[in-house]
């Protein structure tokens, strides 16, 4: 199997859900599930199609009391193909014998290919080869192509070809109980002699989305005349495509599908535009023949290389293809941030969390434009921010937790613990830390870019509004003669709330502390970066006084930390005084203790009182920064430098975390990257293996998980090549690891296009022809050179 293909060689029932959502394809716009085409949704399909920005509320009834969601649309499903033959019922796995299945995935390309061989109940066989694919080139096009043989009878045929706007949000079982509900019908019509169309809209937030699908069949040479017959229902409107079939004489279907939406750009109204453009697209050879091309552009500036391990080859691309189905150039124009589950599932709802962190490094080198308006996503949302800080007592901007939208709030207030069927208290909108990723997200987008121009109109704002949101919610100690931030949650979520106590939120995380701490020193920086005028009308414009400005100058020199005698950082305050958990015991009780929260719960216990982590926390500092810059933040706050800190800091936590979450593989493979390059590797393997294995307790059906997807290719651009930025250069410090011989990756930093190669323990950097006009600053562990266009750079390793 080339590395360039995932393949399943058997139709399992239990496993199509996960396929559906690995398989799904996408172009940064919209995004379908690698549904089969013949069934509707049930306990074994899910077919699902979702959209960037696609949100809708709903109140559900729970216990009489109101409970608002905003959910990921599943929009009209535009899949549905089904064969009849001689008069009888359609097709499928359940009436028919299966001989032979395939399904197989294009990495490459994002192509779904089914094939199928079934014999029915007259003894007749037949083959159907599948093929689709939503096109990168043609931002509201899907296609998809039936290849049917009659291998060994001839006759009538009927191909039923719909559009199904019935659809529900089904795709998560714990929201069974929720509201599911979310598209009204509007109109069902046919435009022209083969064309349908559907138009739906979203109860709440009426957005209007318009599919129309234009159906074709082809013999080898020749189209094939059909007789059309359409039936329109309420929100499904399907057309029944009668012909002859011949033994051994293959014949293509094909549906070419718009996609089209009320909050797209350069559009009249989305129906219309979904008939003109349906009737306007090619074939389905001449758009894949495109959407090839589009694809094979993006490679070029995005795939990573790996030769000597096969297996890791293949589920990097296939991460980097899962990427770029969620943020491509089209994701532009969509005012999107990035769904933390990806565009092919309900889970999390399409909100967007802190995990950018993860994912906007691997974009940034590579699609940096596409990054700027993912931040802009955030620029957009920062009234509500404030609105939001004001709200809660503070200044500044305070963006929430989890983001769809407008950018209020919309974590759950209840959430439903799968172990013991409660709907317990959801505390974690108090995961403030979100502001700090924002801030860190912008200043590294500006560092890959120099962008000064988003720098100045927006990003600037951003930053400074974040800064003036954490100086507001610290306090100052005067016993300690500290600052310190009282209840708020870190990045584990396990612990909510002071154990023992009714207090909500836990005091003085220090992966808050700190980054606030650096938080603070760099918004000056800021303030330097603007020309005077500029910094004068912002400051103008936001009321940004001076005596803030003096506190964060303060604040960066004297955050509280909670530091142990031995120099390993406590979560928070206090965690230091919790019982240790007997993790042995759990693991022999069940199968699975990644969700070590929801067993405790259910046990009526609380994690509040253990030192049990879900996801790394305290380690993300030096996820987010080198071992020297944790040392120099903690110097200027006044900490002692411990020996080996990195090292105990990663002992401690690494025996007290459940890697609850696929993010805490990534931090924890990258702190290891240079301590312990075995260790690293093969949390890097699992983390890799992580949606493919679905080792998350079957959650990969729901949708892949971005965060770890981006984090793994990251890890072997900043983790194993040790790619860095410091001042105005591009720095790189490889780790020793075999399997990395023959990594070979583009990069984009500040308008040069480079070429990175390790190959036999020389690290060659070379600046491709055009883009940089000046030299650029490349550094090699304590090496500073220049390179210009057309030259290249090699460092022994
Ligand atoms: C993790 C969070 C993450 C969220 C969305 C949760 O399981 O704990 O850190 O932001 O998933 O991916």
């Amino acid at each position: 199997m080339s590395t360039w293909t995932l393949a399943y060689d058997s139709f399992i029932p239990e496993q199509e859900g996960l396929r559906e959502a690995l398989t799904s394809t996408g172009n940064g716009y919209f995004c379908t599930r690698g549904a089969c085409e013949w069934a509707d949704a049930g306990a074994v399909h899910y077919p699902g199609t979702y959209m960037h920005g696609g949100f809708n509320r709903a109140t559900t009834l729970m216990a009489g009391r109101p409970v608002v969601n905003e959910d990921f649309v599943n929009f009209p499903n535009w899949l549905p193909l089904r064969l009849s033959i001689g008069g009888d019922e359609p097709l499928s796995l359940s009436n028919a014998e299966l001989l032979d299945y395939r399904h197989e995935y294009d990495i490459r390309h994002a192509l779904v290919r089914r094939t199928l061989r079934l014999r029915d109940r007259q003894g007749r066989e037949t083959t159907i080869a599948s093929r689709r694919f939503v096109s990168m080139a043609e931002q509201h096009l899907a296609a998809l192509e039936w290849t049917i043989t009659a291998e060994n009878w001839s006759g009538p045929v009927e191909v039923l070809s719909a559009l199904d706007g019935r659809v529900e949000n089904r795709g998560v079982a714990r929201y069974g109980d929720l509201v599911s509900r979310h598209l009204n019908r509007v109109d069902e019509a046919t435009c022209g002699t083969d064309c349908i169309s559907l138009l739906v809209q979203t109860r709440q937030s009426r957005i209007y989305v318009a599919e129309a699908a234009r159906t074709h069949v082809y013999g080898e040479h020749e189209v094939v005349q059909v007789d059309r017959k359409n039936l329109e229902l309420q929100g499904y409107i399907q057309e029944v495509l009668a012909f002859e079939v011949e033994e051994k004489c293959p014949v293509r279907v094909e549906k070419m599908v718009s996609f089209f939406s009320s909050r797209d750009n350069a559009i009249s109204e989305p129906l219309i535009n979904a008939h003109e453009a349906v009737r306007r697209f090619g074939t389905f050879a001449e758009t894949l023949d495109r959407h090839e091309y589009a694809w094979d552009q993006l490679w070029a500036r995005a795939d990573v290389e790996i030769p000597k391990d096969e297996h890791v080859q293949r589920l990097v691309r296939f991460h980097i293809c899962h990427l770029l189905q969620v943020c491509s150039p089209f994701t532009t124009d969509m005012d999107a941030g990035v769904p933390a589950r990806g565009l092919n599932g309900e889970a999390y709802r399409g909100h967007v969390f802190w995990d950018e962190l993860y994912i906007y490094p691997f974009i940034t080198f590579r699609l940096p434009d596409v990054t700027r308006e993912l931040l802009m996503y955030r620029y957009r949302r920062l009234r509500k921010a404030r609105q939001a800080a004001l709200d809660h007592g503070y200044k500044g901007a305070m963006y929430p937790w989890q983001s769809g939208s407008d950018g209020s709030e919309e974590t759950q207030v209840v959430h439903l613990n799968p172990k013991s069927g409660r709907w317990d208290p959801d505390l974690s909108h108090n995961q403030r830390h979100v502001n700090a990723a924002i801030f860190y997200n912008i200043w590294e987008y500006f560092q890959s870019t120099n962008d000064l121009e988003f720098l100045w109109d927006h990003g600037a704002e951003m930053m400074l509004e974040i800064a003036r949101f954490w100086a507001s919610i610290t306090h100052f100690n005067e016993e300690r003669g500290r600052y310190e931030i009282h209840g708020i949650m870190g990045p584990d979520e396990f612990h909510e709330t002071v154990y023992g106590s009714n207090k909500h939120g836990l005091p003085n995380n220090a992966y808050t502390n700190v980054m606030v701490a650096w938080i603070s020193q760099i918004a000056q920086k800021v303030l330097d970066l603007l020309p005077e005028g500029r910094r004068d009308a912002l400051c103008g414009t936001i009321g940004l006084g001076e005596d803030e400005i003096a506190k964060w100058r303060e604040m960066s020199t004297k955050m509280f930390v909670p530091i142990h005698d031995d120099g390993v950082i406590s979560q928070f305050e206090g965690y230091e005084d919790l019982e240790d958990l007997d993790w042995e015991a759990y693991r022999s009780k069940y199968d699975d203790i990644h969700r070590m929260d929801r067993i405790l719960k259910a046990e009526g216990d609380t994690p509040d009182k253990y030192k049990v982590a879900k996801q790394a926390d305290t380690l993300m500092l030096w996820y987010l920064f080198s071992d020297a810059k944790v040392a120099r933040l903690l110097e200027t706050l006044g900490y002692q430098r411990f020996p080996d800190m990195e090292r105990k800091n990663i002992d401690y936590y690494e025996h007290r975390t459940s890697h609850g979450s696929t993010l805490s593989l990534i931090v924890h493979a990258d702190l290891e990257a240079g301590l312990d390059p075995e260790t690293s590797w093969d949390r890097f393997v699992t983390a890799l293996e992580s949606d493919v294995g679905d080792i998350q307790g079957g959650t990969t059906k729901e949708g892949i998980h971005m965060g770890v997807m981006a984090g793994t290719i990251d890890l072997l651009q900043r983790g194993y090549l040790g790619v860095d930025i410091s001042g105005d250069a591009l720095c790189f410090n490889p780790k020793p690891i075999d399997k990395l011989d023959g990594l070979k990756l583009p990069m984009q930093f500040r308008q040069a296009h480079l070429e990175v190669e390790l190959r036999d323990g020389k690290l060659t950097v070379t600046a491709l022809p055009g883009g940089i006009r000046r030299s650029l600053k490349i550094g090699y562990k304590d090496e500073m050179c220049e390179i210009k266009a057309g030259e290249s750079r090699t460092f022994t390793l």
